[in-house]
């Protein structure tokens, strides 16, 4: 069997059995087998399959049909442009979550001549999951240093296992606790992508999402803010003046959050951010 020819089979397997995005799952699970970047896939689509790799493909294809998602067969994910080791003990970074990383760039930006005296720029990533937000921020941001506390010890393991990947682990401190609780002095930047979702939603999710994703990175609670909320009430003994706190926020909980953040933080000034479809995605709070 060709490349190609098994590139066919496996997008119309995928694809009689529901998977969305069928034809890119089937590209991702051959060149995780093969060990071939998108581009070497593209070019060798003549080369034959040995007996062994034809095997594999066909086991990967039976776990992606259990409806295991394809980040977690192939152990990793792109998020802002750097790949992630992911596994069953860490949300999958979404696509969306690029939106608080941006908004937290615009406002390092804006940081540069208040850090005259060389001080490193505070940050905080509150439920860390596998380090995706803390390691691109630190990646970028050569001057910051970033606390990234997560609630799940075994979330830590990856997020720790991703520092020393990319070679941050001085910049980043991974710190076990309740959201902002264990962060030892109050940050410049506060950045939080928490679960969000009620927790009479969750068995509404996809399979890949309830069957695979932790319940503790998607369980929001009878409201699906309750870690929102506790983070509002924690947020001014946390954050330093002139600071700002950037959280990720689900579709259409704009008017719950507006209430949540008019109850739990009356002076504060917010402003909701569109993602690039135009769904505001983040919220801002400025002190
Ligand atoms: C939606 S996931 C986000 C993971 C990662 N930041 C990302 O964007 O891909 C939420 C994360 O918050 C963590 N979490 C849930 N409750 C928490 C709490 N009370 N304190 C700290 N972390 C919490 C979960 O373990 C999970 O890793």
């Amino acid at each position: 069997m060709t490349l190609a020819q098994a590139l066919q089979q496996s997008t119309r397997t995928l694809s009689l059995n529901g998977i969305e995005d069928c034809h890119l799952e089937a590209r991702i699970l051959l060149q995780h087998i093969l060990k071939l970047s998108p581009a070497q896939l593209y070019i060798q689509t003549e080369r034959v399959l040995g007996r062994e790799h034809v095997k594999r493909l066909q086991e990967l294809i039976e776990r992606r049909l259990s409806r295991e998602p394809a980040a977690y067969i192939v152990g990793h994910k792109e998020f802002y442009e750097t790949d992630f080791y992911v596994d069953s003990r860490v949300l999958i970074p979404r696509p969306e979550t690029e939106t608080l990383v941006a908004a937290a760039f615009e406002f390092a930006k804006g940081c540069t001549n208040r850090f005259s005296s060389g001080r490193p720029l505070l940050i905080a990533d509150v439920g860390t999951g596998c380090g995706a937000i803390a390691i691109s921020l630190a990646l970028n941001l050569p001057h910051s240093r970033v606390y990234a506390t997560d609630i799940s010890p075994s979330a830590l393991e990856v997020a720790r296992l991703n520092c020393e990947h990319h070679n941050v682990t001085e910049q980043i401190i991974l710190i076990q606790g309740n959201l902002l609780e264990p962060v030892p002095e109050p940050v410049d930047l506060i950045v939080a992508n928490l679960p969000y979702i009620r927790n009479s939603d969750l068995a509404n999710l996809s399979p890949e999402i309830t069957n695979f994703e932790p319940s503790v990175a998607l369980d929001g609670g009878e409201s699906g803010l309750e870690q929102i909320r506790q983070l509002l009430k924690q947020v001014e003994r946390k954050i330093r003046p002139g600071g700002r706190l950037l959280f990720e926020i689900g579709q259409e909980q704009e008017k719950a959050v507006a209430c949540l953040i008019d109850h739990c933080l009356p002076k504060a000034e917010f402003e909701f951010i569109p993602d690039s479809s135009g769904i505001d995605r983040a919220v801002r709070i400025d002190f």
